[in-house]
């Protein structure tokens, strides 16, 4: 358990004291990377624990970081962190402006609004929620095709269903064959942004065989969509949102745009959209009262009920959707540069300083909610709705920054759990076992979490139905 922190609220203070950062101590050359790698949550928490919202770390690859936590990070953020910090110093993001084409991670001011107001477009809810019939058939035709009655690899299967389903929401045209090319170069961008692997990896000829094949298949279906081959359905695909998004200035997605919004809302789901529902799963399948709790909800509308109307029908999974959130923050912290001289919770912070802000840990800090260490959706609902909670909840990032697809990330992730928990009956293989976790790119188990699919829900409605006809026949 976390002990509670004296909240800070002065974000850049101008007060005089210049006592030195505290550093967590590292292994030599190693720094923190061994601590980090073993526990790349914990050793945040655990930091914030002893040494309060400022401290040094070593962080893989990279020079020595000043990590900036819990509600500290969180008011510079709401700030404008544009005063004294920003992302385009150090090319930190550039992996996925030069390899992917997403450039709002690393640009500021005007040219970053207007980019993101773009964005925003293809990444809205409501691409995603017409689709939900899809995404239950792609659900469906994993479930029947490879996992009735076996024990699987729960976050390989989260993976690939995210990965499938959002293609649906991309496309009519089939990407499967791309599939392996967008993980690999999806995989490899995102290794290299976080520093987990040297930038020497993108120039590999595997991952350039990859992008490019990633690239032609984007390519060809962009194409598709700007013929107006699929006009006629009336639909709109995130490759028509993009094509018709616009902005207040009047700017438009050029190819390279469109492209790297659909190469990023692919591989970023199949990554962070996998992981999510995987963590997701993990609790609910761990607390069976939970689950029936969930099932009892979804019982309550039909199948083919539009996705907004389920969701308003199921709270409790809503519930236990934002306690994954909170619970499991995938990215464990954010890099900035200072771009100028500053104080940061008294402490003195030179320009050029890599700044890594981590909102996210107030979530472990019982100032903030109660019993933080333990997933317990039922926090997030009436009577209790902890209400510190609603202002420091950061899984998203907080600020100018903060993630442009929240609504996209809701909707096809609960599309994609409502989907497999209506159609299959699923148990954990070993459910005493305590999840361990590790950065693979983002906070993944480090072990397979084993999960067996126990029967099939839509197998049984047929089988009932088949005997409830032949009882009539007799
Ligand atoms: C579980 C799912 C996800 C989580 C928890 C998440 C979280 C985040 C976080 C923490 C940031 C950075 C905030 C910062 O640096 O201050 C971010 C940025 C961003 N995310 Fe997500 N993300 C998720 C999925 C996605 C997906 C699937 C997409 C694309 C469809 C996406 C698109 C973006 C974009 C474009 C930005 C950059 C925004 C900007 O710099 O203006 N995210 N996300």
């Amino acid at each position: 358990m976390i002990g509670s922190r004296t909240a800070v609220t002065s974000a850049r203070t101008t007060s005089p004291p210049s006592a030195a950062i505290p550093v967590v101590p590292g292994r030599g050359w190693l720094g923190n990377t061994v601590e980090f790698m073993r526990s790349p949550l914990g050793f945040f928490i655990d930091a914030y624990h002893s040494y309060g919202p400022v401290f040094r770390m070593d962080v893989p690859m990279t020079r020595q970081a000043v990590v900036v936590a819990g509600s500290l990070a969180d008011d510079l953020l709401r700030g404008d962190p544009g005063d004294g910090a920003e992302r385009r110093r150090d090319g930190l993001f550039r992996p996925f402006s030069a390899e992917v084409g997403v450039d709002v991670f690393e640009l500021e001011g005007d040219i970053h609004r207007d980019l993101r107001e773009l964005l925003r477009q293809p990444y809205a809810r409501s691409i995603v929620a017409p689709f939900a019939a899809e995404i239950a058939a792609v659900v469906g035709d994993e479930v029947d095709a490879t996992y009735a009655g076996e024990a699987v690899d729960l976050f390989a299967l989260t993976a690939r269903l995210s990965l499938h389903a959002a293609m649906a929401v991309v496309t009519p045209m089939s990407l499967r064959n791309a599939a392996p090319d967008i993980q690999r170069a999806g995989a490899a961008v995102m290794y290299a942004a976080f520093r987990l692997r040297p930038f020497a990896t993108l120039r590999r000829p595997r991952y350039r065989r990859a992008r490019r094949a990633m690239q032609a298949a984007i390519d060809e279906a962009i194409a598709r969509h700007q013929r107006g081959d699929f006009r006629e359905r009336g639909r709109t695909w995130m490759i028509d949102a993009c094509v018709a998004a616009t902005n207040q200035a009047g700017m438009r997605m050029d190819l390279r745009a469109i492209r790297g919004a659909c190469f990023y809302a692919l591989a970023g789901t199949e990554i962070y959209i996998g992981r999510l529902i995987g963590f997701l799963l993990f609790e609910l399948l761990r607390d069976r009262s939970a689950l029936r709790r969930v099932l009892a909800e979804l019982a309550t509308t039909d199948a083919d009920a539009p996705l907004a109307e389920v969701l308003a029908a199921a709270p409790f999974l809503r519930a236990a959707y934002t306690e994954t959130l909170r619970c499991y923050p995938l990215i464990p912290a954010y890099p900035y540069t200072a771009i100028v001289d500053q104080r940061i919770g008294g402490y003195a912070i030179p320009a050029g300083q890599l700044l890594l802000f981590a909102p996210h840990i107030g979530h472990f800090v019982d100032d903030h909610y109660a019993n933080p260490m333990t997933f317990d959706a039922a926090r997030h609902l009436p009577p209790r709705r902890e209400p510190a909670a609603r202002r420091l909840f950061a899984a998203f990032g907080v600020g100018p920054h903060a993630c442009s697809a929240q609504g996209f990330v809701e909707a096809l992730s609960l599309a994609i759990v409502v989907a497999l928990l209506r159609r299959a009956d699923l148990e954990l293989v070993r459910p005493s076992y305590r999840m361990e976790l590790r950065m693979t790119p983002l906070l993944a188990p480090r072990r397979p979490i084993e999960l067996r699919v126990r029967g099939r829900r839509a197998q049984e409605e047929h089988v009932q139905k088949d005997m409830y006809t032949s009882a009539e026949g007799v």
